[in-house]
Formats: structure tokens, C-alpha cells, sequence
């Protein structure tokens, strides 16, 4: 059994769409491992947009000086383990939701250590269309990739479907399967 704190964070505006649905199956198979999970739901927070004041590289307690629901969430991201972002595709890539909040990472960057580069990533994806091409959810991956690789931080597993109304997903037992065996995996990284 562990005790590694895992932050899944859901972009979708869907609160029991289908990335969150793979989210929670995730969150399943990590607690079943002893981890400790906390799933944020993006959309009900007031997560601002960075400003590019560029406060938090030039203040000397380097900390984001816009006052919203971010504050709580960089706590958060300060304990997790491991970060779990689970985003459906908008318009070819990750959902604002998600984008605003990684957009607020920003204040990580510059810092030595960068306690992002700590982390271990994991991305969750669902896309309407057939396949990850098509969806342009290539795009969310390579983004996430880039991400990971700029921040040098592990990746621990990218998981993706294709499903459209929300539920959906709850018909493909072997993704659903995947999705629980990730979080039994993330639990012991
Ligand atoms: C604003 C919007 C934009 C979308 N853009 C895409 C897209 O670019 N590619 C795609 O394959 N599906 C797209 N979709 C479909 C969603 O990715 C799909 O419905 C998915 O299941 C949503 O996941 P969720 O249930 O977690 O919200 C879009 C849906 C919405 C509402």
C-alpha cells in the first residue's frame, strides 16, 4: 500500500462526462492502491487567466498575485506526487479549462527547484471523433508531451478514447479497464 497524493485535474465542462467518468476509474484503482486522491473540477472554479504581469518572477516571494481559486489549487499542486490532468478535446487540442489552469503554471517556471519538475504526469483525453488524428487530439498529446519534456517531469501513462455524448465511455469495458490499472500503477510511481 502507498500513500502517494494524487491531483486529478478534470477539464471538462461535463462534471460526469466521460473524461471525468475515466477519471474516476482512475481515482478507483489508485485508492484501491491506498493512494490519496483529490479531483478538482476546473469548471467550477474561478481560475483567471495569466495576465503575463510576470509578478511572480520579479516579487520576492515569486507567488502569483491574482486572487482566485488558483491560490488553493498551487497548494495543491505543491503536495501532489503525482498530476493527473484529464481534459476532453475542444477544437483540436485541451480544453480551456484545462489551458487556463497549466497557463498559471507560469509562476512555477523560473524557480529553483521548480517543483513541477518533481511531479509525475499523467494525461486522460476523449475526443468525439474516431480516432486521435482526426479529433486533433494529437495536438493535446503533443502539448502534454512538450510539457513534460520543457519541465523534464516523468510521464506516467496517456490514456485516450473516443466517445461523444456524455456517458459514452461507460460503454467500452477495456478502456474503462485501462483507465483502473492506471491508477493502480500511478498509486505505486
Ligand atoms: C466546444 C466543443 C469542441 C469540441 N471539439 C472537438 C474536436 O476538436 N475534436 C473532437 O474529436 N471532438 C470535439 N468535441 C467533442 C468532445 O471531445 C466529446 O464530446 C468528448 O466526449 C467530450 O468529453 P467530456 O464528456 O469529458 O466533456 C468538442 C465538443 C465541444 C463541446
Amino acid at each position: 500500500m502507498t500513500n502517494t497524493k494524487i491531483l486529478i485535474l478534470k477539464g471538462s465542462p461535463r462534471e460526469k462526462g466521460n473524461s471525468a467518468i475515466l477519471a474516476e476509474r482512475v481515482a478507483e484503482g489508485a485508492r484501491l492502491m491506498g493512494a490519496e486522491v483529490d479531483s478538482i473540477y476546473l469548471h467550477a472554479m474561478d481560475i483567471r487567466a495569466c495576465d503575463a504581469c510576470e509578478a511572480c518572477h520579479e516579487n520576492e516571494d515569486g507567488l502569483c498575485i491574482i486572487q482566485d481559486d488558483m491560490q488553493d489549487l498551487y497548494s495543491k499542486i505543491d503536495q501532489a506526487d503525482v498530476i493527473v490532468i484529464a481534459s476532453p478535446v475542444y477544437w483540436f487540442t485541451v480544453s480551456a479549462q484545462t489551458k487556463l489552469c497549466v497557463d498559471r503554471w507560469y509562476a512555477y517556471s523560473g524557480k529553483t527547484p521548480n517543483i513541477l519538475k518533481q511531479k509525475i504526469f499523467s494525461l486522460i483525453l476523449v475526443y468525439g471523433d474516431s480516432d486521435p488524428y482526426s479529433s486533433g487530439g494529437i495536438n493535446a498529446i503533443r502539448f502534454f508531451e512538450d510539457m513534460c519534456r520543457y519541465l523534464g517531469a516523468p510521464i506516467a501513462g496517456i490514456l485516450y478514447g473516443s466517445a461523444d455524448e456524455a456517458g459514452d465511455i461507460l460503454k467500452q469495458e477495456a478502456l474503462l479497464g485501462k483507465a483502473f490499472q492506471l491508477g493502480k500503477k500511478l498509486a505505486s510511481v
